[in-house]
């Protein structure tokens, strides 16, 4: 039997190649997406399979469909997007949890939430584990995403206990990868894009800040296999690939895989910007047999790829 699939925020970054997989696979896809920072773009290449279906909604508002599995994406993860209406951002994220525990609950569907290494704030344990409870600002401008991401997280957790619902939780550490919105301020895009267009390269702050990367496809498979895992699977379980980079190290594989004349400049770290981040992904690892295989250098020559694709586009579309 093919399952019934909803992904919200399946018109943006990670949700887009999720509907490619799942439909590969065989299920009926349902992507809803309020097109915030996602665009049909993404999916118009699906459009017209027999088994997808799009449908524009806000999660902040009840949905009442039929579905057997919920992937929980929508929100927008950039901080560019996420605070441009903090607000928004935080109805998003628990609204929209509210609503689709509500809908997994009426159903009986099982629902992945898309949560983030933000989760951990300005972490003071390295690498974190998910046992570690965090340091975040609660009333800083990165809270309304971080602490809605909590606060989905309690949801989730008091849906489990209170109501039985079969729940998985993903603590997803950056991502990136073709599809990427390329204005969307975080850093593998702004640097990318940057490159291929030979303007300055910004670094907020003096570059020593570490990050660490996953390439998109490695990301959604463990996302799959975190949905088919036995009930008693709830996470959180951290997601992301553990090696680890300062930015400077970033930026200067990007023009040397780019091939820019680009210079490196550095431009004050905005407030509450975390030093380190790195993922211990040893559950990811035992729970969900799951591991990046895709390595910087071979993900990053696929992102270049992609954005150099919109730069030529953006330009003959500028000279028509
Ligand atoms: N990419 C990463 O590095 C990363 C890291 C941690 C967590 N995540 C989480 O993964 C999920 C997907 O992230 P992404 O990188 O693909 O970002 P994205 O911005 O490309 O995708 C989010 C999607 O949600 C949609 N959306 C936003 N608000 C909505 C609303 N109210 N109703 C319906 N749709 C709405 C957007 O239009 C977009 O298509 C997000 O929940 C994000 O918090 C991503």
């Amino acid at each position: 039997m093919n399952k019934r699939i909803l992904i919200t925020g399946g018109a943006g970054f990670l949700g887009s190649h999720l509907c490619e997989r799942l439909l590969q696979r065989g299920d009926e896809v349902l992507c809803v997406d309020n097109y915030f920072t996602g665009t049909r773009r993404n999916v118009e290449h699906l459009i017209g399979h027999p088994r997808f279906e799009l449908m524009r909604h806000d999660v902040c508002f009840p949905l009442y469909v039929e579905v057997d599995e919920i992937y929980n994406l929508a929100c927008p993860a950039s901080p560019v997007h996420y605070q441009h209406d903090p607000v928004q951002t935080t109805k998003t994220s628990v609204h929209g949890a509210i609503n689709m525990l509500g809908l997994a609950k009426r159903t009986n569907a099982k629902i992945l939430q898309a949560s983030t290494s933000e989760v951990y704030g300005d972490p003071v344990v390295h690498p974190q584990t998910e046992d570690y409870w965090g340091n975040v600002n609660p009333i800083g401008i990165r809270s309304c995403y971080d602490e809605g991401k909590r606060c989905a997280e309690t949801l989730f957790f008091d849906y489990w206990r209170q109501h039985n619902l079969r729940i998985k939780v993903l603590r997803i550490f950056n991502t990136y990868g073709p599809s990427m919105h390329p204005n969307d301020g975080r850093v593998v895009s702004n640097f990318v894009m940057q490159a291929l267009q030979n303007q300055d390269i910004t670094i907020y702050g003096d570059g020593s800040q570490t990050r660490s990367f996953c390439y998109r496809d490695d990301l959604v498979e463990a996302m799959i296999r975190m949905m088919d895992t036995p009930d008693d699977v709830t996470g959180p379980i951290n997601v992301g690939n553990p090696n680890e980079f300062t930015i400077r190290e970033l930026a200067e594989i990007v023009i040397e895989l780019t091939g820019s004349s680009s210079k490196i400049i550095n431009k004050p770290l905005p407030q509450d910007d975390p030093t380190q981040r790195k993922p211990d992904i040893s559950k990811a690892t035992s729970e969900l047999s799951w591991s990046p295989t895709v390595q910087i250098r071979e993900g990053l020559v696929k992102t270049i790829e992609y954005f150099e694709n919109i730069v030529r586009n953006e330009a003959a579309e500028s000279t028509n």
